[in-house]
């Protein structure tokens, strides 16, 4: 039997920096940034979905239970062949997708694009188990690096941008992401993209500043990232987790600010940094945006949005839109 399960890598159309290189870039002198992807390694992971788990965290289960009441209309709409979705992580939000597909006779491709091999292919595993009808292509590579090298299956495809990570990218890095996902599709694809909105500034400070700490434990844990990977002394009880809303760019910022003045090595680079007390790096940005952002995000990078899907009291979108062909 042919094995339901692949696996492939996706070369990068565009170089991608490595650690060290935006190590050296985002460090080595203020004003001090990195960015968000290097939370990511197993830990990091796990503090994620525990972060899912606060009660303050909203936008994961606000996100899950408009997939759970939407996931019929959706695929009965689109009706894809396939699935390509990007940061698949766990996969456990396409499931409700899956099961619709399931109910209507399956026959859907799953292609999920990722850094992590080994994560793709544990939860590949686990779908091709779950859905017998299932096929599962898992795609390794930086979904930032650009699409061209993306296999474009026949047949209808729904490509899923969830989480709100889209609130992760700069501006520019947002419009040049939706215009290589706009230029890979055809006339009767789509695109399904989650987008945190803007909302009451407390909920949104209190959705990043859980008061079991575990947000403030993912903030922290990227200097076990920098201390294993670029072999640095990063003392973390000199380092304070900060978030706070920026009302002015509309984003969540996180930072990790120094608490006190202290040199850190990073011995890899060969690179000392000093911080003075209060002295910050900004390890991410969360944009928040208005459903007239969201459209406007869209149809800059050519697509019609065709459904708006929102709960009622606003806190989360799914956006489902179509190339302008
Ligand atoms: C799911 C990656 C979009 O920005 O809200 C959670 C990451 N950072 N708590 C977000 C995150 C702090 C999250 N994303």
């Amino acid at each position: 039997m042919l094995s339901r399960l692949t696996s492939q890598k996706i070369p990068p159309l565009r170089p991608v920096p490595c650690l060290s290189e935006d190590a050296l870039a985002g460090l080595v002198r203020a004003p001090r940034s990195m960015p968000p992807k290097y939370f990511y390694d197993d830990r990091g992971s796990q503090l994620f979905d525990a972060i899912c788990e606060t009660p303050e965290y909203y936008p994961t289960r606000t996100e899950d239970a408009l997939l759970a009441h939407y996931a019929g209309e959706i695929i009965d709409q689109v009706r894809p062949k396939h699935i390509v979705e990007f940061g698949s992580g766990a996969a456990r939000k396409t499931r409700q997708l899956l099961d619709v597909c399931d109910e209507l006779g399956g026959a859907a491709a799953y292609w999920p694009f990722d850094v992590c091999e080994s994560m793709l292919l544990e939860s590949g595993r686990r779908l091709v188990r779950d859905y017998e009808w299932l096929t599962v292509n898992a795609l390794v590579g930086d979904y930032l690096a650009g699409l061209q090298h993306v296999p474009r299956p026949p047949g209808s495809c729904l490509y899923l941008f969830l989480g709100g990570t889209i609130g992760n990218f700069s501006e520019t890095q947002a419009q040049r992401f939706l215009h290589d996902v706009r230029a890979q599709m055809s006339a009767d694809d789509h695109l399904l993209l989650g987008a945190d909105r803007i909302k009451d500034v407390a909920v949104l400070n209190a959705a990043y500043n859980d008061r079991q700490g575990v947000t403030a434990a993912f903030n922290l844990n990227l200097l076990e990232v920098l201390n294993r990977e670029l072999d640095g002394d990063f003392h973390l009880p000199q380092f304070e987790h900060q978030a706070l809303f920026n009302a002015d760019d509309s984003q969540m910022e996180m930072y990790l600010v120094s608490s006190c003045n202290q040199s850190v090595t990073l011995k890899a680079l060969q690179k000392t940094l000093d911080f003075h007390a209060g002295e910050k790096i900004l390890t991410e940005i969360s944009r928040k945006f208005t459903p007239e952002r969201l459209n406007t995000l869209l149809t800059d990078a050519g697509f019609n949005v065709v459904q708006h899907l929102q709960p009622a009291n606003g806190y989360f979108s799914l956006m489902l839109a179509k190339p302008v062909i």
